[in-house]
């Protein structure tokens, strides 16, 4: 006995149990938490095992409450729970509606429930829900499924306006005394093969990022804002090659033909522009040389533009985002960068969609691909990237493109709804405004 246990509570947290079996996890934790407020429920009207009203009793003994007849969809709607304070902490262990293979009642479940949870969540509280092995559709699950064959929580968490902010392994062996049962209480206890508990959460962004997007929206401030991360990589840089001179000013980027840059380095949003004292190939060999102890590998561009000289355009998202071990890029912009150097994540497994668009190019195919460039960067935040599917020209000289757009947003909740509404509303009135381009 005596597994890890995943969380901690204190004494200032208040706890609501969702969906208990026989209470017996209730208990477990009452007991290893004495003075930690728990409210611990079931949906079902009726105790209806000795060991149930054992641990009925356990809960009471240490100050707890029990509630029967709690419908984890409509927690927000209990008068009980209505009148207490928000929870710092609300748990759903393995909910499951019933029946096999009912995956649609399952999601729906899930999402009602954190709906309704959030609603009686503290502000910075935690949702905790636990999934067997599989059942959740992200990365990290054993055994890994298809998405569509899964409960597809990060879909139902965005829907939500909610985040996954956190995952660990599940032991039950850590709660002394815990039983898994199946609906009821009397039901025999179920696998719970590679069980993943997920802290959900609905917090604000950190202030840094909250300033970012409100008063800037633009990359260049990152530049100044000495609490980014790509500040702190551009300061890293120039300390380890002073003999050079930096040019990281807004001005620069502004000098930049955008539509240059986004050719040369088609993914990347932003591109910085180092500029050397003698030419360019000494800066080449620098960073070559020091790039196993600073950068690890990265890309180098040179510059072919006759516009520009003696410069290289260092591809500064690839350099950090291999530099912080991101998964994706656009963290460097909403995250902060902890002791250790590692970005921490305010979203996990955000969910991604993907959508066609297509429109006609009347004043030639690359100005009005400049043109959809420039406004899907603006949209970095929700868009990840995009390729021309297909080009037909017509006999009478005009062309149509179908482009293919991947979303997903490194710190937005985003539910297929609300990129279904971008794609089909903003985005294409935003088209419809450009010149040379008609929908
Ligand atoms: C697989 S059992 C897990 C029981 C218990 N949490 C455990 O860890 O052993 C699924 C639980 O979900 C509960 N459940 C199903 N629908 C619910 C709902 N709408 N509200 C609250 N609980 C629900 C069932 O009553 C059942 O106890």
């Amino acid at each position: 006995m005596g597994g890890k246990r995943p969380w901690t509570f204190d004494s200032k947290d208040r706890i609501l149990l969702v969906g208990e079996g026989d209470f017996s996890f209730a208990a477990s934790l009452a007991r290893l938490h004495p003075g930690v407020g728990i409210v611990a429920s079931t949906v079902s009207t009726a105790i209806d095992s000795l060991e149930a009203v054992q641990n009925v009793e356990a809960i009471k003994s240490q100050g707890g409450a029990v509630l029967c007849g709690l419908d984890g969809k409509k927690l927000h709607k209990c008068p009980f729970l209505q009148e207490r304070p928000r929870f710092t902490a609300i748990v759903f262990n393995f909910p499951h509606s019933g029946g096999k293979m009912r995956m649609d009642r399952n999601r729906h479940l899930l999402r009602r429930f954190l709906a309704s949870a959030k609603r009686i969540l503290d502000p910075g509280g935690r949702i905790l829900v636990t999934l067997c092995g599989g059942q959740a559709g992200v990365p990290v699950d054993v055994p890994s499924r298809e998405y569509g064959n899964t409960w597809q929580l990060p879909t139902q968490v965005a829907t939500c306006g909610l985040r996954i902010t956190n995952v660990h392994p599940f032991d039950g062996d850590a709660f002394p005394g815990y039983r898994r049962t199946g609906y009821r209480s009397l039901d025999k206890g179920f696998h719970s093969y590679a069980a993943l508990t997920f802290e959900i959460g609905a917090q604000d962004e950190p202030d840094f990022v909250r300033r970012l997007w409100r008063e800037t929206r633009n990359v260049r401030a990152l530049f100044s804002t000495t609490d980014s991360p790509m500040a702190g990589l551009v300061s890293r840089l120039r300390d380890s090659a002073p003999d050079l001179r930096w040019q990281c000013e807004d001005t620069l980027l502004t000098e930049f033909d955008q539509a240059r840059c986004t050719s040369l380095c088609e993914d990347s949003v932003l591109l910085f522009a180092i500029r050397t004292k003698s030419g360019s190939v000494p800066i080449k060999h620098y960073l070559a040389a020091s790039s196993k102890t600073f950068l690890g590998h990265f890309s180098i561009f040179l510059n072919e533009s006759k516009t520009i000289d003696d410069c290289i355009l260092l591809d500064m998202n690839a350099a950090a985002k291999l530099h912080f071990r991101l998964e994706d890029e656009r963290q460097l912009w909403f995250s902060h960068v902890s002791p250790s150097n590692c970005i921490s994540f305010h979203h996990l497994f955000p969910p991604k969609f993907t959508y066609d668009i297509s429109f006609w190019t009347d004043g030639g195919h690359e100005p009005a691909m400049q043109s959809f460039s420039r406004l899907t960067a603006d949209h970095w935040d929700l868009i990840r990237s995009w390729r021309v599917l297909d080009r037909y020209a017509s006999p009478e000289g005009r062309s149509s493109t179908t482009i293919r757009i991947a979303y997903d947003s490194p710190h937005l909740p985003l539910s297929d709804w609300l990129v279904k509404f971008f794609h089909l509303k903003v985005l294409k009135a935003k088209l419809e405004r450009v010149k040379g381009i008609t929908i």
